[in-house]
């Protein structure tokens, strides 16, 4: 597999992510704030591997699911969602839609839509299960779409951004 992990890339996803005016902070007087700058090899990572968000959304969260046995998942180019919204999706999913929960205890205490594993059961409503991601993984594929997919064309430039480097999946797009 070919590294998307080069610093030069990184760097450059961490510019385009941050801005001019995000950089300047960072350079300038606030040397904490680089530590809490999004990890975007991590949060590809969580995108295609460990939460398995491409097998329904697609690699290129285009709606062009991966897996034809699993629900269609939207394209989050054109997602309306805010950060904390898409954070609190991820983590309760869409008990009618299916979009799994990967949050381990959401439906335990009524945290999700007030609803527990019980209730879910009654209203005879099945949660994909797809695993689980800890909070900060949660945060941090979020933070992935947000930068990635959320308002962006689905073309070459942004598919290269999005792996961190040319790839051939790239290559016919537009
Ligand atoms: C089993 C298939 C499946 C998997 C896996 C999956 N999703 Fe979804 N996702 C869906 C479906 C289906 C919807 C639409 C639900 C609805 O109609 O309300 C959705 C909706 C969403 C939304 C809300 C979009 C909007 O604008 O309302 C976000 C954000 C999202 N998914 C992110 C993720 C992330 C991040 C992952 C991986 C950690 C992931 N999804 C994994 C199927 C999936």
């Amino acid at each position: 597999m070919r590294s998307f992990n080069r610093p030069a890339d990184r760097h450059r996803a961490w510019l385009a992510a941050v801005g001019v005016a995000g950089l300047m902070m960072v350079t300038g007087s606030a040397p904490g704030l680089a530590q809490n700058a999004p990890d975007f090899a991590v949060g590809l990572r969580i995108w295609t591997v460990t939460g398995n968000c491409q097998q329904c959304h697609g690699w290129f969260a285009d709606g062009l699911k991966m897996d034809n046995q699993m629900p269609d998942g939207p394209n989050l180019h054109d997602t309306q969602l805010g950060r904390e919204e898409m954070i609190m999706t991820v983590k309760c999913g869409r008990p009618v839609g299916g979009m799994p929960a990967f949050e381990k205890d959401a439906y335990k205490d009524g945290r999700c839509y007030g609803m527990t594993a019980a209730d879910l059961k009654a209203a005879g409503l099945v949660l994909y299960d797809m695993g689980t991601l800890r909070d900060e993984q949660i945060e941090t594929v979020v933070d992935f779409i947000l930068a990635k997919f959320k308002g962006k064309p689905l073309n070459k430039a942004a598919c290269i951004d999005m792996w961190g480097g040319d790839r051939v999946t790239c290559r016919d797009l537009p």
